[in-house]
């Protein structure tokens, strides 16, 4: 189904607002722009809205929103994904409020509706109501376009717009690298750290490929490590690069020596590991061993894939815009499924300790993007600087390519969004 997209303001001059080295502050704080991308960016390309392993089973679903709208993703009887707008085709209340579960249909709270997981209409209580006036067939829930890469399932109300792989094109080869931190069994998305922040969804956006911030900002993160973690995390004049993919993604390696998890198994295990590393022993050979440990400590990279999802390290960060100043963000963490369990517990300590509530990492970058709302507030000729790396950069064969800490993954984004928001 497709979305009516209403014209944009006159206001709203999108080639004069985003320049290849700056954007306009008012990307970030005009809710006449913000209604715009919805419309123009979240209901006209493929939006990230789940993994495989969120929704094991038949009958097995997650709630979440495309943009502004609540979809239901379940898997239905025969194992196929839906994405169903998440609106009793009756008048309109939401059929299912929880996060997850397992159901085998979904009935609406106000007059009892109920819809088989792949959306269809099942039953209507009292149909003598309706005479022969209602054909259940002519009122399923709403289903999305669905496709699915590497366990990463996207939805788009586009029917005509390319296939998820051609759009996520270079982006397929990193996701593949990424989903490596199974370390030998699937990865399993479990729970999330859910939180808001006062600012746009777009100052977010810039940070996954944002290494320059690192060193300042994680100043407490980095001395809560031990020196050898401290000398992996002193990226920001490494060999590290930022690429932009096409179409918006980037990806940001801090670490090379991390991009292929399975490569050069031989090399030392870090001392914080090597506690893990002695427990896996009694089960498990040396080379399962060494592959487990690897993986556990994550990706050498942030993948950032447009508008809404980054794989990072050893989570996703899925990103949804509330309103023009308000965002939510989901910290996913990522285990082995039916891996060792003392791997997994590591795994889930060390998303606590960088992005917890209590963690020493997101809450120091939500005070950073808090700010930035704050302050693209005062004043209304600013612009947002995005130049940084301009220098060093070169073509590529998947885009263009700078140092690590250069803002090119930032200038990948905003030209993809200009390219949506003048379509
Ligand atoms: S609104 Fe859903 S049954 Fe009436
Ligand atoms: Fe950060």
């Amino acid at each position: 189904m497709t979305i009516e997209i209403k014209p944009a303001k006159a206001s709203c001059n999108y080639q004069e607002l985003v320049k290849h080295d700056r954007v306009h502050t008012s990307l970030y704080t005009d809710p006449a722009i913000f209604d715009d991308e919805m419309g123009k960016v979240f209901y006209s390309t493929w939006v990230w809205v789940g993994h495989a392993s969120e929704i094991p089973e038949a009958g097995s679903f997650k709630t979440t929103y495309v943009g502004k709208q609540p979809v239901i993703v379940a898997r239905d009887r025969k194992m196929k994904v839906h994405v169903l707008l998440n609106r009793c085709r009756h008048r309109g209340a939401t059929v299912c409020e929880h996060k997850k579960g397992k159901a085998a249909s979904f009935v609406c709270p106000y007059h009892g509706w109920s819809y088989a997981t792949d959306g269809s209409l099942r039953g209507v209580p009292h149909p003598e109501g309706y005479a022969d006036i209602l054909e259940k067939g002519d009122h399923p829930l709403v289903g999305l376009r669905v496709e699915e890469y590497a366990g990463m399932i996207f939805a788009t109300f586009k029917d005509d717009i390319e296939p998820l792989d051609t759009y996520l094109g270079a982006a397929k080869k990193w996701m593949d690298l990424f989903m490596k931190q199974g370390g030998g069994y699937p990865v399993k998305a479990g729970n999330a750290h859910r939180f808001r922040f006062p600012g746009n969804w777009k100052i977010q956006l810039e940070n996954t490929t944002d290494a320059y911030h690192f060193p300042l900002v994680h100043k407490s993160f980095l001395s809560s490590v031990d020196q050898q973690t401290l000398d992996m995390l002193d990226f920001v004049e490494g060999s590290g690069y930022v690429e932009d993919l096409g179409n918006g993604h980037s990806v940001m390696v801090m670490i090379p020596e991390l991009v292929d998890l399975e490569a050069n198994l031989d090399a030392p295990i870090p001392a914080r590991f090597e506690e893990l590393a002695q427990q896996l022993r009694e089960k498990h050979s040396e080379e399962e061993v060494r592959r487990i440990v690897r993986a556990v400590g994550g990706s050498g990279f942030n993948l950032n894939i447009f508008p809404n999802i980054a794989c990072s390290m050893a989570f996703f960060r899925v990103l949804q815009p509330i309103t023009v100043d308000q965002t939510e963000i989901h910290h996913v963490v990522l285990t082995m499924d039916g891996g060792p369990e003392e791997a997994n517990r590591t795994r889930l300590r060390m998303h606590e300790h960088f992005q917890g509530p209590m963690g020493f990492g997101t809450p120091d970058d939500s005070e950073a993007w808090e700010r930035v709302q704050k302050g693209a507030g005062a004043g209304k000729d600013l612009w947002i600087l995005l130049n940084r790396g301009l220098p060093k950069e070169i073509e590529t064969e998947d885009g263009r390519r700078s140092d690590v800490s250069a803002e090119t993954g930032m200038r990948a984004a905003y030209q993809q969004w200009k390219k949506l928001m003048t379509a």
